[in-house]
């Protein structure tokens, strides 16, 4: 794709999200502050859905994966322990001329501050030898600010997963192959944020650690990444999009053994979605000898104690929703006129329905407003009654919501009302009754 046209679809999105209320920029009566966002009512219905989406299949549909919710702060010697201090950076170059910082291992996605046609390789101007830059956010604990108080904001969730791994165990009895999961805000001060909510220096993860025999790592790498692949297709992405992306040895992060992304081609290019990671047993033995707490695991099924060792997965909400509204796009012509249709899953979608009276007379809208009453109990669902027919049609599909419901003249008759899908258009009528049933086989899947 052409960088106009990139700019040109991520400029749709981001228009989308402003104006229908998925996103805004952070502080914006102030001018906005550089890569933080807010989630409007429907982005906040979206991520939250996204979270459930996940959380169901990773701890509710499993009998061996316990949730988990570790706080942010942890003990600033954690940061030491898991190598973050001394190794979670990226290497940083400065331009002397347009006085821009980049990522020197990410030159050719950056663009020159003077010229931004260009990269900072094609520009002409001067860059600094690279330095390396820890990507953690440092803050003082309590009311004292020196060395002894520094603490960090953490870059990861994984860490407060490894540090309960014994409470878990212990509170919840499992036994290994289990799993923790955990959804939870992260912070990195990311040299080049950008590319709307893709890269942030707030963002929210999904990570789980499954604990394993250290034998049978290969065979629960595999069957991880294959998890994650599923899970993907049963959130509605195409398929075609995704791809499989193998690190190589430079590329592997100081933990792990093997590592493979998921990764979505987005506008700007394929770029990670998720990581599927072999951590060996890198993380509680480091854990373990700073604390001098037995880490290691035993059962009768074993002859010795061993130390675990994890395959992750991690997943960025943020970069999720990212992915869903890039993939669910669409604009076409309905009667002369372009349309955008934002085609997200029914499981995930803010609005699981609309309710509108065809006319505001005749008791449609008294009938339309009791439906509504009734859904409201078990789905997210909108009422409107103001504008022509067609135009609500509109206000929904740009919103997401994949069904509209509409009392008409037959309704009042034999209670029947149009339930039009958005993907299709078509319309099948149903009483209410038969409308609980059908959203909620198509919201829960
Ligand atoms: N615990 C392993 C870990 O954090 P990672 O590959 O650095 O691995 C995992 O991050 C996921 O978190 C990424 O695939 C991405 O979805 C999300 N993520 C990482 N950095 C991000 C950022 N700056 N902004 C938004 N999402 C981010």
């Amino acid at each position: 794709m052409t960088a106009k046209k990139t700019n040109d679809m991520m400029d749709k999105i981001v228009s989308l999200c402003k104006r229908r209320g998925f996103v805004y920029p952070s502080s914006e009566i102030y001018g906005g502050l550089g890569s933080c966002w807010d989630y409007g009512p429907l982005g906040a219905e979206l991520k939250r859905n996204i979270d459930s989406f996940w959380w169901d299949a990773m701890t509710n549909r499993r009998d061996d994966i316990e949730g988990l919710d570790a706080s942010i702060l942890m003990h600033p010697q954690v940061w030491h322990t898991s190598g973050h201090v001394e190794e979670f950076s990226d290497p940083l170059v400065d331009c002397k001329t347009c006085k821009g910082r980049f990522r020197a291992d990410k030159l050719e996605e950056s663009r020159c501050l003077l010229k931004p046609s260009k990269t900072p390789l094609e520009c002409g101007g001067e860059l600094t030898p690279p330095r390396r830059f820890n990507l953690m956010f440092k803050t003082f604990m309590g009311p004292v600010e020196d060395e002894s108080s520094i603490t960090y904001i953490r870059p990861e969730t994984a860490q407060g997963i490894y540090v309960n791994f014994l409470n878990v165990k212990n509170s919840s009895r499992q036994k290994i192959p289990f799993g923790i999961a955990q959804i939870g805000k992260a912070f990195r001060n990311e040299i080049t944020p950008g590319n709307f909510i893709f890269r942030t220096r707030e963002f929210e993860q999904m990570e789980m650690q499954y604990f394993i025999h250290p034998d049978e790592d290969e065979k629960w790498f595999e069957y991880w990444r294959e998890q994650r692949w599923q899970w993907y297709k049963a959130l509605g992405i195409n398929m075609d999009k995704l791809r499989w992306h193998e690190h190589e040895k430079d590329e592997l992060a100081h933990y792990a053994k093997k590592a493979y992304d998921i990764e979505y081609e987005y506008p700007f290019g394929w770029q990670e979605l998720e990581g599927v990671h072999n951590r060996t047993d890198f993380d509680l033995t480091r854990h373990m000898e700073a604390t001098g707490k037995d880490l290691r695991y035993f059962d009768e099924r074993f002859p010795e104690k061993f130390i675990p060792y994890i395959i992750e997965t991690s997943a960025g909400c943020d970069r999720t929703l990212l992915t869903v509204l890039v993939d669910g796009y669409d604009e076409i012509e309905v009667k002369g006129e372009k349309r955008v249709f934002l085609r997200l899953s029914p499981r995930i979608a803010p609005i699981k329905a609309a309710v509108f009276p065809l006319v505001k007379k005749d008791g449609m809208p008294e009938f339309a407003r009791n439906v509504h009453q009734q859904l409201k109990k078990r789905f997210k669902v909108f009422y409107d009654e103001s504008g022509a027919v067609g135009r609500r049609y509109a206000r929904m599909d740009e919103a997401g919501c994949p069904y509209c419901i509409t009392v008409d003249g037959q309704t009042l008759q034999d209670e029947t009302m149009t339930v039009r899908e958005r993907d299709s258009m078509e319309q099948t009528r149903m009483k209410t009754e038969e409308i609980i049933d059908f959203l909620a086989d198509k919201v829960r899947g």
